[in-house]
């Protein structure tokens, strides 16, 4: 049974998928089950990838992570995503961009962000 907004990783051929509509089987790739890709809620070690967030009016611009996190093309952020009930804005990032991203701040709304990093896979801030 997936979740909304689930992230599933192939671990052979590297696809990754997010969850638009739960159903009740399982997701499969490569002839075996993708591996849901937990999110990571703490900072450890050298590298920080929680996202760090400021606002600009109605902006939430959010930086990954507190000392920026390396953008190269052996490590880097993939995507940020903004998430509120209803709505998912997703930025995708490319080895030579900065990690952050800009969204449309829903006001007085529960929210949560997400980053997805290559080599550590996915971070998570629940506002
Ligand atoms: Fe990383």
């Amino acid at each position: 049974m997936t979740e909304l907004n689930q992230i599933y990783k192939c671990e052979v051929c590297g696809n990754i998928v997010e969850v638009v509509h739960t159903g009740g089987g399982t997701l499969v790739c490569c002839n075996q089950p993708m591996k849901l890709v937990e999110e990571h809620k703490e900072d450890e070690g050298f590298e920080k990838h929680l996202p760090a967030l400021s606002f600009e009016g109605d902006k939430l611009i959010v930086t990954i992570g507190e000392t920026e996190h390396p953008m190269t093309e052996e490590h880097y952020i993939e995507w940020i995503e903004y998430i509120v009930d209803d709505e998912v804005q997703r930025v995708y990032l490319t080895p030579q961009e900065k990690p952050i991203a800009s969204f449309v701040l829903k006001e007085d709304r529960k929210y949560t962000v997400r980053a997805y990093c290559n080599i550590h896979g996915l971070w998570e801030l629940k506002m």
